[in-house]
């Protein structure tokens, strides 16, 4: 069976299990969410499963991770993928997997913090700086790339991005200088974005809406020994997806909080 046939039958069998959400809106919702093995992106993609929406979960090792394979086997709504977002040729072979699939919600979720030694000033690692550009703020690019016209004719349109209050410029108090200034240019990159596609001829593509949420300090083992209390995955989570719900198009381009959606200063 080709691949679009298989999805469009999967999306079937989706709407027949949840009548409720069938009735309402023809079909359920769809997410990709990058970086779904562990952590936030799990609990998002978890979270999403029950919500009954499609959810591409998508994994550099998605073999690997136990969690993922349970989840894709209790919920057959759950489409697990491999993506690594440092790679055009793995992020393009996917693009190419759903060519023509709308995608309602793009996470990019997938972030790393780089080695703390390698961020101070005296002994920094360029090299480090460079993986914590890949992966922070040039990935996310890489998949408005590839991805931005299933997301474009999509019903929900929208680019969520999971960025860090310590990319916030007024609210710097030093330390981690290449996670914090990767998650400065990743609200920079999405909020220029936002803006640029403004100008562009297809109504559809003029209508995408670009979020940037800080997801609270999360237990979730990427930011060891910080001596501050710490939210759950699963609650931080809950939260981003009632800011993702939250974003209007008025609201594209704003970078807000995982709590109650409050705005947060550049
Ligand atoms: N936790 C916090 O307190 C906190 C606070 C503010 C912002 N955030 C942001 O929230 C997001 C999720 O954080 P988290 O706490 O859930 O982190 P996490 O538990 O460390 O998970 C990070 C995820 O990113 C994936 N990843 C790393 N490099 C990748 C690549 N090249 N391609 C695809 N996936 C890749 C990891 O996959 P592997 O398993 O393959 O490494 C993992 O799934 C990040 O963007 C982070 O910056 C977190």
């Amino acid at each position: 069976m080709r691949f679009g046939t298989l999805l469009a039958t999967m999306v079937l069998a989706t709407m027949a299990a949840c009548p409720t959400l069938a009735a309402d809106t023809a079909a359920p919702y769809t997410v990709l969410i990058t970086g779904a093995n562990r952590g936030i992106g799990y609990e998002l993609a978890r979270q999403y499963a029950e919500l009954g929406w499609t959810v591409i979960a998508t994994a550099r090792k998605p073999r690997e991770s136990a969690d993922l394979q349970k989840l894709a086997k209790t919920w057959d709504n759950v489409r697990v993928e491999k993506l690594d977002v440092t790679s055009d040729r793995s992020v393009r072979s996917l693009a190419a997997r759903y060519k023509g699939v709308p995608i309602d919600v793009l996470i990019n979720n997938a972030g790393i913090l780089g080695d703390i030694t390698a961020q101070k000033y005296g002994t920094y690692d360029f090299d480090v700086y460079d993986e914590v550009a890949d992966v922070n703020f040039k990935g996310p690019l890489r998949m408005v790339e590839a991805f931005m016209d299933n997301v474009a004719t999509s019903r929900q349109k929208k680019i969520m991005n999971m960025s860090s209050a310590v990319g916030s410029i007024e609210m710097t108090f030093g330390g981690q200088v290449f996670y914090r200034s990767s998650k400065a240019a990743l609200n920079m990159a999405m909020r220029t974005l936002s803006k640029e596609v403004k100008r562009d001829p297809d109504p559809n593509r003029k209508a995408l809406i670009f979020g940037m949420i800080n997801p609270g300090i999360v237990d979730t083992g990427f930011a060891k020994n910080v001596p501050v209390p710490m939210i759950t995955a699963r609650e931080s989570a809950e939260k981003c997806i009632a800011v993702i719900e939250s974003y209007t198009p008025d609201k594209s381009g704003t970078f807000l909080d995982y709590n109650k959606g409050a705005k947060l200063p550049w």
